[in-house]
């Protein structure tokens, strides 16, 4: 097990990790394989409906769910599921890429302890609509990642029971994927009180975001994980709310693009030019307004429903690009990730 020292520099954690897969790499042998299992962990752009289990109140408020129409439109059956998107979401994308049939299911939709039979067993998704880095970015109203890495913790106790101790279930978690997708929640001023401290400037609290992201991924390691997807946010500063609220109908705030950007040049390559990239007819608008009746052409669309989040399209494009390209996942592409063996 490789220690990592948390107290240096910010980056240099992350690019320590980042070392550490590479080197990796050189040593393993190429041998093509698919996972074991995936395990999620997230926000609502990988949610397959852990926030209709979120619980809400009086005091906490009430979370945001995709719980109603018109979510999960173009989903098989053309009902609400949970996810953030008209049909499959780029989780379900990431999974079918690696031959599941889906994501695996929300963790919280399952009874507790779960699994119950590795049988069928594919991997849990812990990621929650809203969720971000740190632990109050909309704290009360979702799991957020520190919370979802303890959820994981306990499927891992229960795995290590099914799968007879120590040996056989880090062999299967070396063998499963961790995809982890999170961040833009953290880097909207309203979410995070950071960004109004007056003694904190942007790029201290990116990189006191990306020293957070290096303490997770460091945990699920020393948890077991050892092949990692992760995946870098959006430019934000063109989601159709941020721009109807802060600039009009057709500029992106910069501001927030700019920042989105500097978490992700501290996270490893870039992200932000995949929409320019993908050629799409519609990369502004959105489908739907989150109220009234969405649009018919959905597959011109980036841009599901106001908040941001993507169609089914754009996902699969998306996760497309993660699977064959190199540019959009660190530290490898999901194929090359799955043909070392570790
Ligand atoms: C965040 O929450 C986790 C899980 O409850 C906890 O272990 C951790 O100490 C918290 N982090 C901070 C900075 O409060
Ligand atoms: C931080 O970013 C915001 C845009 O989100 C910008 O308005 C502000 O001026 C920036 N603050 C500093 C200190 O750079
Ligand atoms: C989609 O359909 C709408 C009308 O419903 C039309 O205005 C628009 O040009 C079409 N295409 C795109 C990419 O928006
Ligand atoms: C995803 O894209 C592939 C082509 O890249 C296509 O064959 C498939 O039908 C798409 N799936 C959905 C659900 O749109
Ligand atoms: C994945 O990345 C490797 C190098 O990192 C590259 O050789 C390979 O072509 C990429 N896969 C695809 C399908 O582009």
């Amino acid at each position: 097990m490789q220690h990592f020292a948390m107290k240096g520099s910010t980056a240099a954690i992350l690019t320590t990790i980042m070392m550490f897969f590479q080197v990796l790499a050189i040593a393993a042998a190429m041998e093509l394989s698919t996972p074991q299992a995936i395990f999620m962990f997230g926000d609502g752009a990988l949610d397959v409906g852990n926030n209709i289990y979120v619980p809400g109140g009086a005091e906490v408020g009430e979370p945001t769910r995709a719980d109603q129409p018109y979510y999960g439109m173009d989903f098989p059956g053309g009902t609400p599921t949970g996810r953030f998107c008209n049909g499959y979401n780029l989780a379900d994308f990431i999974a079918k890429a690696f031959g599941f049939e889906m994501s695996p299911p929300a963790s919280e939709s399952l009874p507790k302890p779960s699994p119950t039979k590795m049988e069928g067993f594919t991997g849990f998704n812990y990621a929650t609509g809203d969720a971000g880095i740190r632990n109050f970015t909309n704290g009360d109203i979702t799991n957020p990642l520190f919370y979802q890495i303890g959820f994981f913790e306990s499927t891992r106790s229960q795995l290590k029971t099914l799968l007879g101790g120590r040996k056989p279930l880090n062999y299967f978690l070396s063998k499963s994927l961790f995809v982890v997708g999170i961040g833009t929640m953290d880097l909207f001023p309203d979410y995070n009180p950071y960004w109004n401290n007056p003694e904190n400037d942007n790029q201290t609290e990116v990189q006191h975001l990306i020293s957070l992201y290096g303490e997770a991924l460091t945990t699920l390691h020393a948890l077991g994980a050892r092949k990692f997807g992760i995946i870098n946010i959006s430019p934000i500063g063109c989601s159709p709310i941020v721009m109807a609220v802060t600039h009009g109908e057709d500029l992106c705030n910069t501001g927030m693009n700019n920042r989105a950007q500097e978490f992700n040049r501290a996270l490893g390559p870039l992200l932000s030019d995949l929409r320019s990239k993908l050629r799409f007819t519609n990369t502004m608008g959105m489908c739907w307004q989150g109220y009234g009746t969405p649009c018919s052409n959905r597959t011109e669309f980036w841009y599901w429903d106001i908040y941001g989040y993507m169609t089914e399209h754009a996902a699969n494009l998306t996760a497309a690009a993660f699977y064959g390209g190199r540019k959009f996942t660190t530290p490898f592409n999901f194929t090359r990730l799955f043909a070392m063996n570790i």
